[in-house]
């Protein structure tokens, strides 16, 4: 249990009781799976030994030991300065990027600023900014720009979140103007940008919204951390326990937003094993994001637990991959797929048609 001091703004308040409730309750979906486990990669029949293989990837332009990532969690108040920062040095050491959480924080109160300026502990970081895309509302671009050079992140992550605020006590569900300044924004500040959810999903409907204006959609869909779950323990209220399961599985999502979106694809929310990374890379996603994982280990561990935690996700990837006969990532980009039947049924009921690169074919 962290203690919070009582002069804590409602924000820095906020940020603390969610990782209490992460690290201490049941926060995941009950009845519903990122489908992953409907993805079979077919393997390629080569003979390829683990220490062959190379996991390696880039992004922007840098190599990254695998094509993973650590979600945007914390930042915002000195005891999660301290998560961050061991969070921050495992990730350079094991050459994965790294996201901070909601930067609300810091444009309030900018002597928070130090809690989220990762590049300041470890330079040789990508670093990936984050903010609620409603709050795009409230700030301008130059607040934005603002905020992400003053900790020179790389990238910047919106989030937009309407079914954690819908639960959330003090939500905000007032997204409308949001998908203007979206687009207003990606193309006036520095850095990419890429869309995220928060473990509900993106839709083929919304991610075709932004081809062309973003950089990137990150899914973060169902079958992981629930934050509906998470704001129904704060909300105390029963509405959130009949949305608990609110949300697109992963490996859906990713199928939608690929069919509809030219940009990268990344797939988060719910990515436990190797293989969920190894199958979400076959169906065409650009990178996988791990948010409550990184913090459990964290928790357990400090900055070796979540150096552990990494090196043996890209030691399982490796391993898998070679057990399937893929040297490479671009290898396994280029693999046959099949789906299990619940997800080619709702593939077909939601009219997908994504094509595989290397058979020309349609699913
Ligand atoms: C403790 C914690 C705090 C989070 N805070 C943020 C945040 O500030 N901004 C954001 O975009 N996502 C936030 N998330 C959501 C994660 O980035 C991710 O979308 C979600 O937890 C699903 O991934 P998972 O199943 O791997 O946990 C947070 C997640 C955790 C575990």
């Amino acid at each position: 249990m962290i203690c919070l001091p009582d002069e804590s703004e409602e924000t820095q308040r906020r940020k603390i009781e969610h990782i209490d409730i992460i690290l201490n309750k049941d926060t995941q979906y009950h009845d519903k799976t990122t489908m992953f486990e409907f993805v079979e990669v077919v393997p390629s029949g080569k003979k390829i030994d683990s220490g062959d293989v190379d996991a390696s990837s880039t992004l922007l332009n840098k190599k990254i030991s695998a094509p993973i990532f650590i979600s945007g969690m914390t930042g915002g108040h000195t005891a999660t300065f301290e998560i961050n920062k061991k969070i921050a040095v495992a990730a350079a050491r094991a050459k994965i990027p790294m996201g901070v959480g909601s930067q609300r924080a810091m444009v309030e109160n900018d002597a928070l600023t130090y809690t989220y300026d990762m590049k300041k502990i470890v330079d040789d970081l990508i670093l990936i900014g984050n903010i609620g895309a409603s709050k795009l509302l409230k700030y301008d671009n130059k607040t934005v720009q603002k905020m992400l050079d003053s900790i020179n992140a790389d990238m910047l992550a919106l989030h937009t979140n309407p079914g954690q605020e819908s639960v959330q006590p003090e939500g905000d569900i007032d997204f409308k103007g949001v998908y203007g300044r979206i687009c207003n924004l990606a193309k006036n500040i520095k850095q990419p940008v890429i869309l995220k959810e928060v473990g509900n999903g993106i839709s083929k409907e919304v991610a075709e919204m932004f081809d062309g204006k973003i950089f990137a959609i990150d899914v973060q869909g169902a079958g992981g951390t629930t934050w509906i779950g998470v704001e129904t323990y704060r909300s105390k209220g029963a509405y959130g326990k009949a949305f608990w399961d609110w949300g697109i599985p992963t490996a859906l999502s990713v199928l939608e937003s690929k069919s509809v979106f030219s940009g990268q694809v990344w797939a988060s929310g719910g990515i436990r094993k190797p293989s969920d990374v190894v199958k979400a890379l076959a169906i065409g996603a650009g990178m996988c994001g791990v948010a409550k994982p990184v913090l459990m280990s964290e928790n357990r561990g400090g900055s070796e637990g979540v150096y552990a935690y990494l090196t043996d996700m890209i030691d399982g990837i490796k391993k898998e991959m070679a057990a399937l006969g893929f040297r490479s990532v671009e290898e396994l980009r280029n693999a046959d797929v099949k789906f299990g039947g619940p997800l080619t049924s709702l593939m077909r009921q939601r009219g997908l048609k994504i094509r595989n690169e290397r058979r020309g074919q349609s699913y």
